[in-house]
Order: structure tokens, then sequence, then C-alpha cells
């Protein structure tokens, strides 16, 4: 009895730590100003919206590029700037205009397109990436800029890719997440800027859709699958890939720049993982719902050749003792939301 009441009161206790964290945390959020450079892309356009609902509306400065300006929701809700992150000045104009303290750096080419131009890969990947770490080195401001599965190369073990490996990756895509891994670690350690980052999997979401990406048949298969038509995977049975739902996707990118630096021994960049398939066992999942729905395979030998060189699941344990990241939804849940939120897009029934 007596141990069973001392583990509720530590629990109350525990609790009661949570909520006074939760509240603290809150007021620091309350105090962010951040700028979003690729606002308009797969990621930075719903992380926009959910760190406007976070900071508030004005605090968080949607940066674009011209041709790919914010709409709709985006383009209402708060403030927008023109940043092209291979513009210096345009960054540091921003930060100073915006009283900016934390950037989060979207902006990149995904593997498939940055292997036709590689070197636009290198030069929005890494020339822009080393003009956000000096504007946040000259201006103090804390910097986001994801890493990827494909940071990995054939040499790192398959299964359970450890946080720390072996990484020599085979497509210009890897070689930039891996330098800017690199880079971000050097502006820590010798500047002292406030650089973190994830290795994304393949992100999956009915908001808006990828483009040029290895895992984007993932994403695709849902928008078919909603629409009555037959899908043609490019990648083979049993490549096996690292997936992840958007909505953990958008938590983790919050989170890990909201994490108490003192527990953080790994910076750039933490492996996060939520589930991983091929595509038998999407296809599958998703027929649970869809019985009619029909898969194919038409072969893109580019994506099957970088699939092949990633890994198959990451190990994601320093993530969760560092910043105690945890995945919400496994595929099953994924596949419900994706089917719901696609149908009432296309106003399917
Ligand atoms: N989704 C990315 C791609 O396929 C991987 O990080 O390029």
């Amino acid at each position: 009895m007596i141990k069973i009441a001392n583990s509720c009161l530590t629990l109350h206790l525990s609790q009661q730590r949570h909520k006074q964290i939760l509240q603290l945390s809150y007021q620091t959020k309350k105090m962010k100003n951040v700028l979003i450079i690729g606002s308009t892309g797969q990621i930075g356009s719903e992380l926009t919206m959910k760190l406007r609902s976070i900071y508030g509306s004005n605090n968080v400065i949607a940066g674009y590029i011209p041709g790919a300006e914010p709409k709709g929701e985006l383009a209402e809700s708060g403030p927008a700037e023109i940043v092209d992150i291979t513009n210096a000045q345009q960054i540091a104009d921003a930060v100073e205009k915006y009283k900016i303290d934390t950037i989060y750096n979207l902006a990149a080419l995904l593997s498939a397109v940055a292997e036709s131009k590689p070197l636009l890969a290198w030069k929005i990947g890494i020339g822009g990436l080393m003009n956000v770490l000096e504007v946040a080195r000259e201006k103090h401001c804390a910097v986001f800029t994801p890493s990827s599965i494909g940071s990995f190369g054939p040499n790192a073990p398959k299964d359970g890719t450890p946080q720390d490996t072996i990484q020599q990756p085979k497509t210009m895509y890897g070689v930039t997440k891996v330098t800017g891994e690199l880079l971000s670690n050097y502006y820590f350690t010798k500047f002292g800027v406030d650089t973190r980052s994830v290795r994304f999997p393949g992100l999956i979401s009915y908001v808006t859709p990828p483009g040029g990406g290895t895992t984007d048949y993932a994403v695709d298969i849902y928008y078919a699958a909603v629409q009555g038509k037959p899908f043609s995977c490019p990648v083979k049975e049993g490549t096996f890939m690292d997936m992840m739902y958007m909505p953990d996707a958008l938590r983790a990118a919050i989170e890990i720049m909201e994490a108490n630096p003192d527990r953080l021994i790994h910076r750039n960049s933490f492996n996060i993982a939520s589930m991983s398939f091929d595509p038998v066992i999407i296809y599958n999942k998703i027929k649970e719902y869809v019985p009619d729905f029909v898969m194919n395979y038409e072969l893109d030998p580019l994506r099957q050749a970088i699939a092949d060189s990633w890994p198959n699941s990451l190990d994601d344990t320093c993530a969760r003792l560092e910043w105690d990241w945890k995945p919400e939804y496994d595929l099953d849940a994924m596949t419900r939301d994706m089917l719901e939120k696609l149908r009432i897009k296309f106003g399917i029934k």
C-alpha cells in the first residue's frame, strides 16, 4: 500500500512539475521571433502555420522566393518577406527587421532533383546554409536545418542505423546533408551558434505535395487510392525506407528547438523514426480501407538506386533519451487520417 501511495505521490508531483515545465516553456515560446526560409515548400507550408499557432501569427515570418509566394491561409495569417537563401543580405535584412531569434532553414532540393541539378543543390544546400549560419552568428539566432535519411550511404548499417555511424552518401542530396550537419556542428562548437537538427525520413502529408524526392511514392499512393486510380510504384517490392506522418515531423522540428540544451549530447543531427515499410506493406494497409485499390510497378532506376543506398530503418534512441522524442502515428493511424483528409480535400464521400 505504502509503495503504491508513494508512487502515486511521485506521479502527482511529476505531473505538477511537468505542468510547470510546460508553462515555463510556453512563456519561452511566446518570446520567439521566427523566420522560415522556404515557407511555401512541403514542410514549410505546414510548419509556418503550426509555429504561428504557438508563437503568435505576427512573430513567424514566411520567407519565400518570387514564383513561390504564400497563398491562402499562409498568406493571410501573418507577415511574409522575400528571402532567397542564396542572398545573404536578404536574410540579414529580414532578421534585422523582425528581430528574429530563430531561423528554420527549409530551403533544399529533394534527392532525385538534386541528382539532375547537383550544382544548384550545393548552392542552395551549402552556399545557402553558410549564409544562414553567418547571419545567425552575427545576430545571435538559433538555427534549425533538416538533415535526412539520405545523409547515410551504402556503407552504413542498413537496419537500425545508429545515430553515430559511417556517413558516405552517394547522392548529391546526401553530400549536402552530411556537409550541412558538419557545418552546423562547427558553427556551434566554434562560435556558439545554437544549431539543432533532425534527420527526417520520407514525410507524408495531404497538404502540400513533395517534389522530386525518392520517398514521394508513399504520398502519391494515397492520392491514387482516394481518386480510384491504379498506382504505378517507382520502387520495387522489398525496398524499405523510414517514413513519417507530417504532424510527427512538425512536432520533432519544434521540440528539438525547444529542448533543454543541457541534455543535448548531439545536435546535428538526430535520427528520428516512426515507421519503416516497403511498397507491399503500404499497399496492403491501404487495401484494408480501399479494397479494390490496384498497384503495379513502373520502376524508376534513379529512385531505385537512391533508395537502395539508403537505410531500411534508423535507430532513434538518442533523440528519445536526449529530448524525449516519441512519434504518435504508426502506419495504420497515418493511413486512416490520410484517406479521410484526402477524401475531404477532393470532395469524395
Ligand atoms: N524525402 C526525401 C527525399 O526523398 C528524403 O529526405 O528526397
